[in-house]
């Protein structure tokens, strides 16, 4: 587990991005494969993406990109769902085609229909080789994607209650909290550790708990976000305050300046 920790927002989006790019590049002889977060974490980091695109440095029009999440019961045109949000913050800005953006489907009659279409989302992230990179943001309870304190380790794409403390943090998005779905379809934590590479962003104190669970804490259903630890290429880009709970940071750091033998 790499954890670099950056002065402030800017400069982790930006290592978040290297990060990305770094495991992109290490992709040999199949289409791109991309695993992409919602939510403000990441938002410096696609722009840095774009930047990257601009320079010339990627091409994202041949990738795949496949959501963590989606909300059940909010029809895929609308704002706030998952996929439109992913259209307007990330394929227009990084230049994923509309036709390469693979959501999960929230939106089934009955129950079974949503769990059913969520295994062939898993099927379909298998179909193709899986994720080379998965980008991840960390909620203030230590979900990745949706998987709330609680959930399976071993956990596949399937529904889940969102906990309080999620719909409080995503009511901003809605008209009050009483406009929040109750329910989501997410990548499950075994399906999301499959991801090559895992890149996870965290800026601001209100994740700084979380983050020192996940990093520091035991490996526990409790802290999802702690199943990252089973992962062998993760690389956590954090600011100070997302850092601050952090009690190996001197470590860290000294990881951060690279690979020297001193005798
Ligand atoms: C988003 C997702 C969530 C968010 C997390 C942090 O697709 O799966 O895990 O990454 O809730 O959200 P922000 O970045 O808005 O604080």
């Amino acid at each position: 587990m790499e954890v670099l920790i950056a002065q402030d927002p800017a400069e982790a989006a930006k290592r978040a991005a290297d990060a990305v790019l770094d495991g992109l590049r290490r992709v040999d002889g199949h289409r791109l494969v991309l695993g992409l977060a919602t939510g403000s974490s990441p938002l410096g980091l696609y722009a840095e993406l774009a930047a990257a695109v601009a320079r010339g440095d990627v091409d994202f029009s041949e990738t795949l990109g496949f959501a963590l999440d989606e909300y059940i019961g909010i029809a895929p045109d609308r704002e706030q769902s998952y996929r439109q949000t992913l259209l307007n913050d990330v394929c227009k800005v990084i230049g994923l085609p509309e036709a390469n953006l693979n959501v999960p489907d929230g939106m089934g009659a009955a129950r079974a229909e949503i769990a059913a279409a969520a295994a062939a989302y898993d099927a379909k992230i298998a179909a193709v080789g899986g994720i080379d990179v998965q980008i991840l943001g960390i909620g203030t309870n230590g979900h990745v994607g949706f998987n709330e304190p609680g959930s399976s380790l071993a956990s596949r794409t399937r529904i889940m209650r969102l906990a309080n403390q999620t719909r409080e943090d995503n009511a901003r998005f809605f008209a009050g909290i009483g406009h929040v779905p109750t329910h989501c379809v997410t990548q499950g934590l075994g399906t999301l550790r499959e991801a090559r590479r895992l890149v996870l962003i965290a800026t601001g104190a209100a994740k700084a708990e979380a983050v020192a669970a996940a990093i520091e804490g035991p490996l526990t259903a409790s802290c999802p976000a702690s199943v990252l630890q089973l992962h062998p290429d993760v690389v956590i880009c954090l600011d100070e305050a997302a850092a601050s709970g952090l009690r190996n940071r001197e470590y860290y750091d000294a990881s951060a300046l690279g690979f020297q033998v001193t005798v």
